[in-house]
């Protein structure tokens, strides 16, 4: 196999202003076809940004995307966009309140002409784990936990290869956000597909993720594997601290916390 066809995604020295502002730094990194590839940073460190970059909500100010092969700069066709994906943290504002679940789901495949629009709907809602009882329903008839799997739904509408997770589970309670990861490392088995994860959450981090970038003030200062990042191996000391005192706090507050979830998918 090509370096090429290993990687889905390659982000080389990607800059990216607001304004006069650099959110992103010369971000360099790949992620391989099949794997999750983790972003861990603080708030504010340009993690959502990179994501915005690739999926073309963001401009492009240096450097360059390559998917597949395919250089993603510019100015781009709607249709280019198919093959990747974003799900955000919150699904209130990624579902449209007026349209109904069955609206959300057909409409970007109408938009892009697909055949067998009805079937793939109810496939959808089977594959995230609503039946069709779902379908009709507004947005603020579901959980927290439902809206989610919706938005879940909605971004595997065109067959994308790469979905781009922001925080996908930030806002949703514990046990639910479990559920929601469970759900998550089912659908890239069973579809093949390929995730980039923003987390601040450590635990989530290091139970889905395969590698992970570690960003400070919109630079990558850290590229680890998993293991590494469970013995704390980072080439800079900021690393070390920001995951060392992450996995400290969220100790302290959920003690059971490591426990759950090692349990449910581990
Ligand atoms: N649309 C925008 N306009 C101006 N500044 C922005 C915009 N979006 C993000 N930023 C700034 O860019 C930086 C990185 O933001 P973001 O990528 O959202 O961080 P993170 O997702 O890691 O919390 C922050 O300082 C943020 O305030
Ligand atoms: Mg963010």
């Amino acid at each position: 196999m090509t370096a090429q066809t290993e990687n889905i995604l390659e982000v080389d020295n990607l800059t990216v202003y607001f304004g006069e502002f650099a959110a992103v730094k010369n971000a360099s990194f790949s992620v391989r076809r099949g794997e999750t590839f983790g972003i861990v940073g603080e708030s504010g460190s340009g993690k959502s940004t990179i994501l915005k970059a690739i999926s073309g909500l963001a401009d492009i100010a240096g450097g360059r995307i390559t998917m597949g092969g395919k250089e993603l700069n510019g100015a781009r066709p709607k249709a280019s966009y198919q093959d990747v994906q974003l799900v955000f943290q919150d699904p209130y504002s990624s579902l449209h309140p007026r349209h109904t679940i069955d609206r959300a789901l057909s409409e970007p495949a109408k938009i892009h002409r697909l055949s067998d629009v009805e079937s793939r709907v109810s496939g959808l809602l089977n594959d995230v784990g609503l039946g069709s009882m779902f379908r009709y329903r507004y947005p603020n008839q579901l959980s927290g936990g439902q809206r989610q799997r919706i938005a879940i739904a909605r971004s595997l509408v065109l067959e994308p290869s790469l979905i781009l997770l922001d925080e996908p589970t930030s806002a949703l309670d514990v046990s639910v956000q479990a559920e929601i990861l469970n759900l998550l490392k089912r659908l890239k088995k069973t579809r093949g597909l390929s995730y980039i994860l923003v987390s601040h959450d450590i635990s989530v981090i290091s139970h889905m993720c395969d590698r992970i970038a570690v960003m400070n003030n919109g630079e990558i200062v850290d590229q680890v594997t998993v293991e590494q990042l469970r013995n704390l191996e980072f080439s800079s000391e900021y690393s070390r601290q920001l995951v060392r005192s992450s996995i400290e706090y969220e100790q302290a507050i959920t003690g059971s916390r490591e426990t759950l979830v090692s349990n449910e998918y581990g």
